[in-house]
């Protein structure tokens, strides 16, 4: 293995209900980054996982007549199933309910405790159930959760609360000197002029109104407030303050933390204090994903307009769903999901673009050259070296938008040499050169498609791992070399005798545009309550 460490966490998720595609995006996003630094030559560790306790999940379990043990346990199978599904490579699963947790809480609510950064003190404030949050009078927006905009409540409790005001002034100079820590920029400006320089108001971190937490050691009718609880989810899995902590020292600090922009606050304010007073490195960098959002606003059973992942696995096959995810919407920003959306980057990148490319280069290659691929002679045209140059400097510029993880313009950039490639043809025109026996031409042409799509092939493995390998197999190349990161800017390592299948297989079949925009609508319509 590796000796440069990459770590990437994805928040662990609330077992409320079934996972839609925005939790199914941030976790795709992350699996594909985790697989790409892999590809990189990193040790890269993916953490994800779910945030069992608290309220909302008491009164989910109580209406299905469970307890909330029994009901997160059936979660955590659920969620671990839908992972397999969308062959999400992570190495560890959270679950907060685990003792390997809940015992490291304890002791952390105790040390930060014993430094004086918890005292104990009464809330009172407006509670919103459905986000677990406390609200002050002036953050409620016409009386109503300014999250969520549902009914809030007016309670006041004994509590423990943590001092953030101490922290202040070292989280503003640690923003000051990582002006990176949060992207987009636009979200770490907000956070930073918003809420961070005004000052902070300490934050209220146990409840005696609900009863499934993790209960504070020495005073065990306060329940450590979920978000203390969740958050260092990132360091109980690594083993922090446990017997074996040898993955913490490997691992920590994250390379990179993912999260929605719902989370951000959270991230990028509460828990660089932890650490802080735990006395542990911050993260190198915290990423605020958009929003999926639907024509008529945010998804909801309600509403009847929430997309389910295994909807579009099961009529699509998961690399079309996964290469949507990743395509469609920009990292940062919110974007609308529309089934004509779907059903376009379907039809036209995964079967005009990619599939009949590599389709009519296996086809050619079989005409011409019996199925062996032909030996590389170099640039025979100018349209070959001018093909060779584009391709890698899009190479560089995927390259370049991976290392800052913008998965969507990287593979806008594989798109665009896709589709030079797709021009390449219509521009040689080997059907002719055969025609006219310009054989060194012909053999040129048909080298740079094959060898193109082992770029593509490379390209796409972090995303689309499936496609990626089917690419490979009808092209005949198996060898390790040829599959590494580390050959993708060659043009001369084909191997000699490398034949490809004698019928290519289509890797996608066109759809049916108006049925499956129609298709796609109805199961919509069927997530409605
Ligand atoms: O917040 N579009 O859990 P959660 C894109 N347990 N992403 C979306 C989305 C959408 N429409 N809806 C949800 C929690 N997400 C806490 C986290 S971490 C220590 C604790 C994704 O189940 C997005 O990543 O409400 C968001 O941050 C997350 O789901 C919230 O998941
Ligand atoms: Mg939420």
């Amino acid at each position: 293995m590796s000796d440069k460490t990459f770590y990437i966490t994805t928040p662990i998720y609330y077992p409320s209900g079934k996972f839609h595609i925005g939790t199914a995006y941030t976790t795709v996003l992350a699996d594909t980054i985790k697989k790409y630094k892999k590809l990189r030559g990193y040790d890269s560790r993916l953490l994800t996982g779910l945030d069992e306790h608290g309220q909302k999940i008491e009164e989910v379990a109580k209406k299905q007549g469970k307890t909330p043990q029994e009901y997160v346990d059936e979660m955590a199978d659920y969620a671990k199933k839908i992972w397999k599904t969308m062959e999400i490579d992570y190495d560890d699963f959270i679950r907060t309910t685990e003792e390997r947790h809940t015992k490291i809480v304890e002791e952390i609510f105790d040390r930060l405790m014993n430094n004086g950064d918890i005292y104990k003190g009464e809330y009172e404030g407006w509670y919103c159930t459905p986000c677990e949050t406390f609200f002050t009078e002036t953050q409620l927006v016409d009386g109503k959760c300014p999250d969520c905009g549902r009914d809030v409540h007016k309670m006041k409790e004994e509590a423990y609360f943590f001092n953030m005001k101490k922290y202040t002034d070292s989280l503003i100079k640690f923003y000051e000197e990582n002006p990176h820590f949060i992207e987009p920029e636009s979200r770490r400006n907000e956070l930073f002029n918003n809420f961070i320089k005004p000052g902070l108001e300490d934050l209220c971190v146990t409840r005696t109104s609900f009863d499934w937490g993790v209960k504070v050691r020495k005073d065990p009718k306060h329940v450590v407030y979920v978000w203390l609880d969740a958050l260092v989810n990132y360091i109980t899995a690594l083993g922090y303050l446990s017997d074996n902590d040898t993955l913490f020292k490997k691992y920590w600090p994250a390379n990179l933390q993912i999260v929605g922009k719902d989370i951000i606050r959270f991230h990028g304010i509460y828990w660089p204090i932890f650490l802080m007073a735990l006395d542990l490195p911050l993260p190198e960098k915290i990423y605020a994903h958009g929003f999926i959002m639907m024509k008529d606003g945010k998804m909801s059973k309600s509403k009847g307009n929430v997309v389910y992942p295994d909807m579009l696995i099961n009529r699509y096959g998961l690399d079309a769903t996964r290469y949507f995810l990743l395509r469609e919407f920009a990292f940062g920003q919110d974007a609308v999901f529309s089934p004509e959306g779907f059903v376009e980057r379907f039809n036209f990148d995964l079967c005009n673009d990619l599939g009949n490319l590599l389709n009519r280069t296996i086809g050619m290659v079989n005409k011409y050259f019996g199925g062996t691929i032909p030996k590389y002679n170099g640039c025979v045209n100018e349209a070959d070296s001018k093909l060779e140059k584009e391709t890698i400097d899009y190479i560089k510029k995927y390259e370049e938008y991976m290392d800052n993880y913008h998965i969507n313009s990287a593979l806008e950039e594989a798109w665009k040499a896709i589709s030079i490639t797709n021009k390449y043809i219509d521009e040689t025109m080997p059907w002719a050169l055969a025609k006219d026996e310009k054989r060194d031409e012909l053999i040129s042409v048909m080298y740079h498609l094959v060898e193109n799509l082992r770029k593509f092939a490379i390209m796409l493995k972090p995303a689309i791992e499936d496609t990626s390998n089917k690419i490979l197999k009808q092209l005949g190349i198996e060898n390790d070399e040829l599959i590494s990161y580390n050959s993708i800017y060659k043009y001369d390592i084909l191997q000699e005798n490398t034949k490809v299948i004698e019928k290519g297989e289509p890797l996608f079949v066109r759809l049916d545009a108006n049925v499956e925009i129609e298709y796609i609508r109805n199961e919509m319509k069927k997530t409605g309550v």
